[in-house]
């Protein structure tokens, strides 16, 4: 951990967070992105899911984990959490004084590119889908586009618990997604981290015509274009190039700290290996 401001801006952390395992959809499209920077994530695994929880608590969790992630001394902080984003993205942003990214706007800029027929379809958390976040998104940047939103209370479990193709998760997703296949959609939002590890059987059910898009890539775009920007990216050429090596990345939990590491290790690929706990109440 460093004493704020002893560290040039562009070897300061990116710091993340999400309600559990994932916002490492996030993770890993920051690391393949940019992988000279180094990334403080946290998993609140011992409160997942946000989703079913009220907004207000779900809020709270969120100035408390941005708290304990300001301790790191961040460039930047990205909420990888659609729940979270929906409900407290903008409060963060105007509280901290580093840049404060969400998945919602960047997953919805991609959303509108990749429809041709204008008919699309996000699913995300209940708690997500009723803050009408995405729905305000859409009507505020893809004002044509005719959307269809549905909260898919259950998927989150499947994927916390390793299982993203039994066939219980099939007949879930089949009956969730029913009212986007009746829409005809052309192209389905995941507007939740955990939902890209379902894209095989999302695509399945939705058909090999609709387009998933996930707001993992578009967001790891978004931070690196805003870091760049500001000058504060390490655009160190690589690793011989640096003063130091860029440490491995630094994963934290505030549940099992070997759980996390098992199942976040499986999700993310080999830079997660271990984790430190964290108590947050
Ligand atoms: N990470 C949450 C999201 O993207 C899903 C998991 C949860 O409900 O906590 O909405």
């Amino acid at each position: 951990m460093t004493v704020p401001g002893d560290e040039p801006s562009a070897l300061r952390p990116i710091a993340m967070f999400d309600s559990g395992f994932g916002g490492l959809t996030v993770a890993r499209a920051v690391i393949d992105l940019m992988p000279q920077e180094r990334l403080v994530y946290l998993g609140d695994t011992a409160r997942y899911p946000y989703g079913p929880r009220p907004a207000e608590e779900v809020r709270r969790f969120a100035h408390q984990i941005a708290d304990e992630l300001m301790r790191h001394d961040p460039k930047a902080l990205v909420v990888a959490c659609n729940t979270a984003t929906a409900v407290a993205l903008d409060e963060l942003a105007e509280r901290l004084d580093i840049p404060v990214f969400g998945v919602i706007e960047p997953g919805v800029r991609a959303l509108a590119r990749a429809t041709r027929s204008g008919r699309v379809g996000v699913i995300g958390t209940v708690g997500t889908i009723n803050s009408g976040a995405y729905q305000r998104a859409v009507a505020a940047s893809a004002p044509d586009v005719e959307l269809t939103a549905l909260a898919c209370p259950g998927l989150v479990e499947f994927v916390e618990r390793g299982d993203t193709d039994s066939e219980q998760v099939h007949v879930l997703v089949e009956r969730l997604l029913a009212p986007a296949v009746a829409a005809g959609i052309d192209a389905l939002l995941l507007g939740c981290t955990h939902y890209p590890y379902l894209a095989r059987t999302l695509s399945d059910v939705m058909g090999r015509d609709v387009v998933l898009v996930s707001s993992a890539d578009e967001t790891a775009f978004e931070v690196l274009a805003a870091l760049a920007n500001s000058g504060v990216a390490d655009m160190s050429p690589g690793e011989s190039h640096r003063v130091q090596p860029a440490p491995a990345p630094t994963f934290l939990t505030t549940g099992d700290v070997t759980w996390f590491a098992d199942l976040g290790g499986r999700l993310l690929g080999p830079e997660l290996v271990d984790a430190a706990h964290v108590a947050l109440s």
